[in-house]
């Protein structure tokens, strides 16, 4: 599906991409050390390195036409001022669904080896893909790929988070013995067999069913996109992929949190605070969209009502 090539001896498996995130901390990093990644960025990326007493630089990305793009300059300030043993990324991104082109890969992932920093890609958005094509870092050039760890699962394609069955795919064998290491000195060495079976089952045998609930997922967006629409005081971000839509409230007058607490007390809505997102996510909420049409046509009507009566009181 991804036109990739990937030898049997370069997939380990692992419990999960978030404890995998903790173990490659563990496997590259030592205490006061630091890592680099794009903010706003799915929180455990932070909390991974802050656990093992890592510090986190944030690259800030930026915002232009209403889609995030890399700021490659700041990104190579920031690592020739910090150096961070690791940069992690996450492709597609969480939050927003920006899919990465090969030519932005390229460039990360060439920054990071001229300063001897390892990339961790994670791939785990990468089955639900709605507009433009989704690119695997594996497909960067070759002599860049000798300095990335790819990690990933079909726990987000196929919701089976709860087997704790992911997977990494490391082309450098040296990168890889030390990745290895690090899981054996754990005991990280015999997945759990429902997984497996799951992870087997999805790949070889899903693939419509997958193709079904993307056009379903799609679906709820354009229904979403549609409402957001309405408003002219909200903007959605494009989501080119996953089901996690990204919605900047900032010129509604109220914070992300407040916005939040609200809509959870006054109309029986959760939606995430953005600023949960490491950095850079204040004045954005995340809703997320995999679930039947009904909850979302029925949580939208929920917020018209809240909408209607702010904009009267505000
Ligand atoms: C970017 C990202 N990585 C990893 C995960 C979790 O993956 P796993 O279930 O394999 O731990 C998520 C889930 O939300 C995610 O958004």
């Amino acid at each position: 599906m991804h036109k990739v090539e990937v030898k049997k001896e370069e997939i380990t498996l692992t419990y999960g991409t978030v404890s995998t995130l903790h173990y490659t901390v563990q496997a590259f990093c030592k205490e006061g050390d630091s890592i680099i990644l794009n903010t706003p960025v799915y929180d455990p990326f932070e909390s991974s390195a802050k656990k093992q007493g890592v510090k986190v630089i944030n690259n800030t990305l930026d915002v232009i036409d209403n889609r995030y793009y890399i700021n490659f300059d700041l990104l190579e300030e920031q690592i020739k001022n910090h150096k961070p043993k690791l940069m992690m990324f996450c492709t597609p991104q969480n939050p927003s669904g920006r899919i990465w082109t090969i030519e932005e890969m390229s460039k990360v992932a060439r920054i990071c080896k001229e300063n001897s920093v390892i990339l961790i890609a994670d791939e785990v958005h990468a089955e639900h893909i709605h507009y433009g094509e989704f690119n695997s870092i594996l497909n960067i050039e070759d002599e860049l790929l000798e300095n990335v760890i790819l990690l990933t699962s079909p726990n987000k394609g196929f919701n089976l988070g709860g087997l704790k069955t992911s997977y990494s795919i490391i082309k450098n064998k040296e990168l890889r013995e030390i990745f290895k290491s690090k899981l054996q000195q754990n005991s990280i060495t015999s997945p759990n067999v429902f997984g497996i079976i799951g992870l087997i089952s999805a790949y070889d045998e899903c693939r419509d069913w997958l193709v079904g609930v993307n056009k379903y997922i799609k679906g709820n967006y354009e229904i979403l996109e549609s409402w957001v629409n309405k408003y002219e005081n909200i903007s959605i971000m494009k989501m080119e992929s996953s089901y996690l839509a990204w919605i900047n409230i900032s010129k509604l007058g109220i914070s992300a949190k407040e916005l939040t607490n609200r809509l959870a007390l006054e109309v029986g809505v959760l939606v995430e605070d953005g600023s949960h997102f490491v950095n850079d996510g204040e004045g954005y909420i995340r809703i997320n969209l995999g679930t039947q049409r009904e909850n979302v046509v029925n949580a939208l009507n929920r917020i018209d009502e809240f909408m209607n009566k702010f904009n009267k009181s505000y």
